[in-house]
């Protein structure tokens, strides 16, 4: 059996990309007669009609290698339909060159946005396999996505190596993590690190509040608070606004970025010294952990399996301990945010760790 396999990488980048691309290409390799085409720089690739024949050897020692061996760039779905100045029918040039490659099948590594044009490409009849990555574990479906777990330890660190800084000097720290919609990372990274304030953009929170919670530790004898911000953490006031105007809110209030804001803000409320902290893309970078390196191996073969099977218009997932997969067009466009009422919430909660609600 032979099969022509296109894969690319789209969206932001997160470690486990590459491992993962490796565990296709290495079991399509073992399992069938495998030619794989990798497409340049995500859907740009694809819609220009770049990429290149790939060898064995380039599967090889990639493992451990942060980013994407691919490339990778935001390709925006609410404009895959759309022509622009550039008079391009992006949805056509896709097909066009998917069936110039001779391609049996496409394999996608992204996030939600990839997933949503994953799906509006199956939906036009090409062969597609979805794989879940992003470090914001908010793919509906799948319990991790590769990539999480690697910036879990990494804002975890930083929240370790922050909290004997803030003890030292009796010190506020807030810590802006990753994460615009969805508080995973921040929820879990919070935990790990043993902070006493975590803020998500799910649990609008009340400045007063968290400033109650900083009175409160100084009150029990302990100068110093740390607080895990994610970084689309939003006030009670700003989640009642529209996008756009909470937009048009934070940028008259001149902060960039949360950290900050809560920061000065603490400072005029409470009169306490604080400082902000943003790891920012350190979140994303180098080597994936031991973790991710397993869950990405066991998706990349998955995947493999998949096109062996030609069993196309999914993507693969981790659900409890089985490695599975749902169909696109069930997952694509659902994202997976904190519910207010999850185990992990109320187990942070009975810690006493305040969401500042
Ligand atoms: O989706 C991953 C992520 O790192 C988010 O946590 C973050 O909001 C966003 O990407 C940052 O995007 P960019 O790399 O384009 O600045």
């Amino acid at each position: 059996m032979k099969r022509r396999i296109g894969i690319l990488t789209s969206g932001g980048d997160c470690p486990g990309l590459n491992a993962t691309i490796r565990g296709v290409a290495r079991a399509a390799y073992e399992m069938f007669d495998a030619e794989i085409v990798g497409i340049m720089d995500g859907y740009r690739g694809l819609i220009e009609g770049e990429w290149q024949e790939m060898k064995r050897s380039q599967f090889s020692g990639i493992l451990t290698l942060g980013g994407t061996i691919l490339g990778t760039s935001r390709q925006p779905f609410r404009n895959m339909r759309v022509i622009g100045e550039d008079n391009v029918d992006k949805v056509a040039a896709m097909k066009k060159h998917y069936n110039e490659m001779k391609l049996d099948c496409l394999v996608c590594l992204g996030g939600n946005g990839t997933h949503k044009t994953a799906n509006l490409l199956s939906e036009e009849g090409l062969n597609v396999i979805g794989l879940p990555k992003t470090i914001d574990n908010d793919i509906y479906g799948t319990d991790f996505t590769f990539g999480f777990h690697t910036a879990v330890d990494i804002a975890t660190e930083v929240i370790d190596r922050i909290h004997t800084t803030a003890a030292s000097h009796g010190r506020t720290m807030v810590i802006e993590i990753m994460g615009n919609k969805a508080g995973w990372l921040t929820l879990y990274a919070g935990l790990a690190g043993g902070a006493d304030v975590v803020l998500l953009p799910e649990i609008p929170y009340d400045i007063k509040e968290v400033a109650k919670s900083v009175e409160q530790r100084a009150k029990n004898k302990k100068a110093f608070t740390i607080i895990a911000a994610a970084e689309g953490a939003m006030s009670k006031k700003e989640a009642k606004m529209k996008k756009k105007e909470r937009e048009a809110f934070r940028a008259e209030s001149g902060f960039n970025g949360i950290a900050n804001r809560i920061a000065k803000e603490l400072t005029d409320l409470v009169g306490v010294e604080a400082r902000a902290v943003v790891p920012g893309h350190i979140q994303r970078g180098g080597s994936p952990s031991a973790y991710d390196r397993v869950l990405a191996t066991q998706f990349g073969v998955h995947a493999a399996q998949l096109i062996a099977q030609e069993e196309y218009g999914v993507t693969v997932a981790l659900v409890g301990n089985t490695i599975t997969h749902n169909k696109l067009s069930e997952i694509a466009g659902v994202p997976k945010l904190v519910p207010a009422d999850h185990q992990m919430v109320q187990v942070a909660r009975d810690m006493g760790i305040s969401f500042g609600d």
